[in-house]
């Protein structure tokens, strides 16, 4: 599975970047500071992450996403994982995400990937987001940060 930085002259995904963060203004500042990676398939992008460096040592995965159609078959965990070998190999020493308290799906993917819960954001998309989030019958209100020590 070969997946690829984004050139600075191509277009990012952004019906994919929405899926993850339904903020298009925080979705553009986090492309501008971090590097976006995608995964293709002929022509079509089918998944995306980005990362974001939040000091020397640690970096975060701001966004991730697989087309809905082809949502578990794996291709997250891959996703995850290459995001994880990159940060490795640009020598940072934390990899960090954030999530939903609603994300039941996500924070399963995170920690199966070694993820391991280090804080928790209270209020965070009640704040930061004009509209209600609502995922599995719960809203969406605390943001659940995970991290990874990768060196
Ligand atoms: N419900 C329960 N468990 C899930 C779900 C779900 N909806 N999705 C993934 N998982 C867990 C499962 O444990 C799964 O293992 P299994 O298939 O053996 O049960 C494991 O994650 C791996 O699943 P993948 O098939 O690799 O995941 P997928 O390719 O579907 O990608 C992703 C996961 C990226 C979260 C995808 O569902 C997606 O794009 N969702 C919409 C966007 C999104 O919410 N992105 C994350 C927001 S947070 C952020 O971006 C930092």
């Amino acid at each position: 599975m070969k997946i690829i930085k984004l050139q600075h002259h191509e277009i990012p995904p952004y019906d994919l970047l929405l899926l993850a963060d339904p903020s298009y203004e925080l979705v553009e500042a986090y492309i501008t500071d971090g590097e976006c990676y995608v995964y293709k398939e002929n022509e079509d992008i089918i998944g995306v992450f980005v990362i974001v460096p939040l000091s020397e040592v640690t970096v975060e995965i701001t966004n991730i996403a697989v087309r809905g159609d082809r949502q578990r078959q794996g291709i997250g965990k891959k996703l995850l994982q290459e995001a994880i070998k990159v940060a490795k190999s640009s020598g940072y020493e934390w990899i960090e995400i954030g999530t939903g308290n609603s994300s039941i799906g996500q924070l399963a993917l995170y920690q199966k990937c070694g993820f391991r819960i280090s804080d928790v954001i209270k209020d965070f998309f009640i704040q930061h987001y004009d509209k209600i989030i609502m995922e599995n019958g719960i809203q969406c209100i605390d943001m659940i940060r995970l991290r990874l020590e990768i060196q």
